[in-house]
Order: structure tokens, then sequence, then C-alpha cells
């Protein structure tokens, strides 16, 4: 199937990586609820299409996202209870619920700024690499809002909590390597190698069984909330899923070319298909 079009967004498939980019650069690719309903409709193709085995977050032109479009987003829905029901419930959509429970893996791109509401779709995503001198911030509290929707959930969630209170509270802007100390990102590289890292651990990504990464993935996601028991007795059922979805775990084929064949070493890396499962 072709690459679907749309207005506020740019769609690239190759080699099983999918690009999706947010596109109203001349915005700094502001969240329009335009932009919002195409990213839920995409996400929504994405998550069964064939071709994407790994999808890939940015944004054209110099920014990533420069978070809610504070014109069309709130001043335009402010006199419109539908509308802004409508763009309200999209951009939780895609941001949190599509994206966290997308059954591939997601890597956001972050280049340029990155800020408010971007963080959430930041964190939503699997895994993220930032350009060194890309620009984060929590800027909300310069215009006189708190980081709403879910981001001060997601602050909370995937940074310390000192530098959640601190990078909230005074809304100073941070850089990619600052974004790796306080555990926003995974990785910080020069802006010209961003989508060579993003292809390189796009590529590593799909080299892996695609069950045992999305059962590992919810796994990691869904134990967070959990109390010992729960995440042991969860863990148990998840795995008896995956050895009953997946017929070259079933048939233990990893098990069969470390201990007979002698032909891997499963703590150096991944098995390979066998051709015939
Ligand atoms: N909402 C609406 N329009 C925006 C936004 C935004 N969040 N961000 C940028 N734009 C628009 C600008 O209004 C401008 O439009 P215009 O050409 O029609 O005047 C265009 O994008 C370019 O913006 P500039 O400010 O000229 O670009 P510059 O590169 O100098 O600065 C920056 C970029 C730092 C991102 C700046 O635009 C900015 O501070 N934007 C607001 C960022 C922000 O606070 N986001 C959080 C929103 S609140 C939330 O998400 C909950």
């Amino acid at each position: 199937m072709a690459d679907k079009t749309y207005e506020n967004i740019l769609i690239e498939r190759e080699g099983g990586i999918t690009f999706l980019w947010l596109n109203r650069p001349d915005k700094r690719n502001a969240m329009s609820p335009g932009l919002h309903a195409d990213m839920d409709d995409a996400l929504t193709w994405l998550a069964t299409d064939k071709q994407t085995k790994v999808l890939v977050l940015g944004g054209k032109g110099e920014a990533w996202c420069a978070g809610q479009d504070l014109r069309l987003y709130f001043r335009g829905t402010q006199d419109n209870p539908e509308a802004r029901h409508k763009a309200n419930s999209d951009s939780h959509s895609w941001r949190w619920e599509r994206l966290t429970s997308f059954p591939k893996p997601t890597i956001a791109m972050v280049h340029g700024f990155a800020f408010g509401g971007a963080f959430t779709q930041l964190c939503a995503c699997d895994f993220a690499i930032a350009a060194e001198d890309a620009t984060f911030g929590l800027s909300e509290v310069n215009w006189g809002i708190i980081p709403g929707g879910l981001v001060s959930w997601n602050l909370t969630d995937m940074m310390m909590p000192r530098h959640a209170m601190y990078y909230a509270v005074t809304g100073d802007t941070f850089d990619g390597k600052r974004a790796v100390e306080i555990g926003l990102v995974n990785f910080a590289v020069p802006k010209a190698k961003l989508r060579e890292e993003a292809t390189k651990l796009a590529e590593k990504l799909i080299k892996l069984n695609p069950n045992v990464v999305r059962y590992t993935k919810e796994a990691i996601r869904a134990v967070r909330n959990m109390d010992d028991k729960q995440a042991r007795d969860y863990l148990k059922s998840k795995q008896d899923s995956l050895v009953r979805n997946d017929k070259e775990i079933r048939e233990q084929h990893g098990m069969k070319q470390f201990l007979d064949e002698k032909s891997y070493r499963p703590g150096l890396g991944p098995f390979r298909k066998v051709e015939s499962v």
C-alpha cells in the first residue's frame, strides 16, 4: 500500500522503518486540532501496517514540536466546546493511548525545540534519541498554566523527581545531554548524526523477535504500577501467552541453537529466525 498523505504530517516507510513526521515547520510543529486528528488516524493505520516494523517520530524543519498550538488548539476552540472536546480527545488519544499501546517499537527522534505538550509523546515512545543541542522546556509556567493534560504525570513518571519539580516550576530549558542525565532520553548525539543513530537503533530492534519485543515492552510498562505479587503473576501469564502465540519460542529454537547446535551465544546477540518457522 502506498504511503497515506495528510495535511499536517508526513509518512516515509523504508526497510521496515516508518518515519512519522510532524509537518508544520512554519509553526515549529505546534500541535493544531488538525494535526491531532491526522496523527490519530495515521497511528491507527500504522499499528497494523505490515511494512512498519519500527516507528520513528520526528519533526520537519527547525523543531521537533513546539507543544500545543496556542492559537488553534487553545484560542481557536475556547468558545466551541465540541471542537475543544474533539481536539482534546484526539490529542490524548494519539500522544498517549495509541503510542503507548503501539504494537511495534517506537523511537522519539528529537531535534530543535521540544516544549510543553510535546513531552507526552516524548514519554509515550519506547525510546528517545535527541540531538545534543536540542532545547527542551516546560514553558507552561511562562504563560500561566500548569503542565496539564498528562504532562506533569509524564514528568514524574520519567524523570528523577527533583528534576521534574525544578524544570516544571522554573520553565528553564535544557539540552539533549542534560535530557540524558535526568532520564528523559536514552542518548544524545550530534544533530548531524541523529537520523543515522535512530536508524541504527531501529535496525537493531528489527533483528529481534517482534513478539518478544512487544511483550517485553508491554511488560516493562505494566509492572511499574504493580506490587511484587501482581507483577509475578502478570509476568507468568504474559510469558505463557508469548509461548502460545509464537511458534519460534514455543519450539524453543533459541534453546536448541545454544544447547544442541552450539550455534550462538544468547548473551551476545539475538538468535536468528529459523526459515522453516
Ligand atoms: N503555538 C502556536 N504557534 C506557535 C507555537 C505554539 N506553541 N510555537 C511556535 N509558533 C509559531 C509562531 O507563532 C510563529 O508563527 P508566525 O510565523 O505566524 O508568527 C512560528 O511558529 C515561528 O515561531 P517563532 O517564535 O518565530 O520561531 P523561533 O524559532 O524564533 O522560536 C520557539 C521557536 C522557541 C519554539 C517559539 O516559537 C516559542 O516559544 N513557542 C512557544 C513554545 C511553547 O511555549 N510551547 C508550549 C505550548 S503550551 C502546551 O503545549 C501545553
